[in-house]
């Protein structure tokens, strides 16, 4: 099952154009949706979530249209919002028993309570299943918001910036899980957190202003720009050398800038050639 979509635009009341006719196809697998503050993430998310309208443009989850078939398309739809908010003193099992039965997931309580409880050690939850989710820490949380999203086996998985504020150990453990789901199903994760999509997505698309600026695998997009990438290290002092010049980025690694620019030749002997990496494609397409 592919998820294609095409021309989609929204313009909030307030004259954002968050979509600017975007079109992308989202194959089965994990697909990483990479943009800086603003750029539209959300946005996309929340109008394939079935939760807001677009102005125009169509998507379409095989043969069922995304924005027309609201109620079928939440029969195979998970999503973990951006801001998970849970209800204050109510336990992760009862929270997603009541979550399951809105949801109308299986036949009779007690196959519902299977599934939960399933689900809940699936995500690493069970031991603390009668703890208030209000109590837990971010990770669990997030894993938390995993298991309600899972609910009901879906065929399209969205999670909107899952891993921020989580530890290294909570993101990896977090990632896995995400990582399992996607081997049968469409998941579609937004992160500004470049190594992340590097890492787990096979294909990933770069959105900036409400427009597509790329998509495709992560290692094509490397490719864009080879041969084009030139690295240094310098002083402080020298930076003001380089304002004539393409700037990806300027970082500092144990304290003395290191910058990189795109160029098609060497702007200076001083500069090496270097391999593109993917917050090179991220930086030259958002600046
Ligand atoms: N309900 C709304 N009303 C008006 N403008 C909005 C609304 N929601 C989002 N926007 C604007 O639309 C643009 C895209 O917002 P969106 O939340 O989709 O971005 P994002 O990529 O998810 O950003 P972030 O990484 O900060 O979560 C922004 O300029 C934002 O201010
Ligand atoms: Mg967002």
């Amino acid at each position: 099952m592919q998820l294609v979509i095409s021309g989609l635009s929204k313009t909030y009341s307030g004259g954002v154009r968050a979509l600017d006719n975007v079109s992308m196809t989202i194959p089965t697998g994990m697909f990483g949706l990479l943009g800086p503050n603003g750029a539209g993430k959300s946005t996309l998310m929340r109008t394939l979530a079935t939760l807001q309208d677009a102005d125009s443009g169509t998507a379409k989850l095989g043969d069922l249209d995304v924005l027309k078939n609201k109620t079928e398309v939440r029969k195979l739809l998970g999503y973990l919002p951006q801001e998970f908010g849970v209800y204050p003193r109510t336990s992760a099992v009862t929270l997603l028993r009541h979550l399951a039965t809105l949801k109308g997931v299986g036949t009779s309580s007690k196959e519902r309570n299977e599934i939960v409880e399933a689900l809940l050690a699936r995500v690493n939850l069970f031991d603390v299943r009668n703890k208030a989710v209000s109590t837990y820490s971010g990770g669990m949380r997030q894993r938390f918001g995993i298991a309600q999203a899972l609910l009901g086996d879906p065929r399209l998985l969205i999670v909107d910036e899952p891993t921020a504020g989580l530890d290294p150990g909570e993101r990896n453990r977090f990632y896995n899980l995400l990582s399992e789901v996607g081997e049968s199903v469409i998941v579609i994760l937004s992160t500004h957190i470049v190594e992340d999509v590097k890492q787990l997505c096979s294909q990933m698309a770069i959105i900036h202003r409400g427009k597509l600026q790329f998509a495709g695998s992560p290692s094509e997009a490397e490719k864009t720009l080879a041969g084009r990438v030139w690295t240094r290290t310098m002083a402080k002092s020298e930076l003001t050398f380089l304002k004539d010049m393409n700037i990806l980025s300027t970082k500092l690694i144990e304290g003395r800038p290191v910058v990189r620019v795109l160029e098609d030749h060497a702007p200076s002997p001083q500069f090496d050639a270097t391999e593109p990496n993917l917050e090179d494609v991220f930086f030259s397409h958002i600046q």
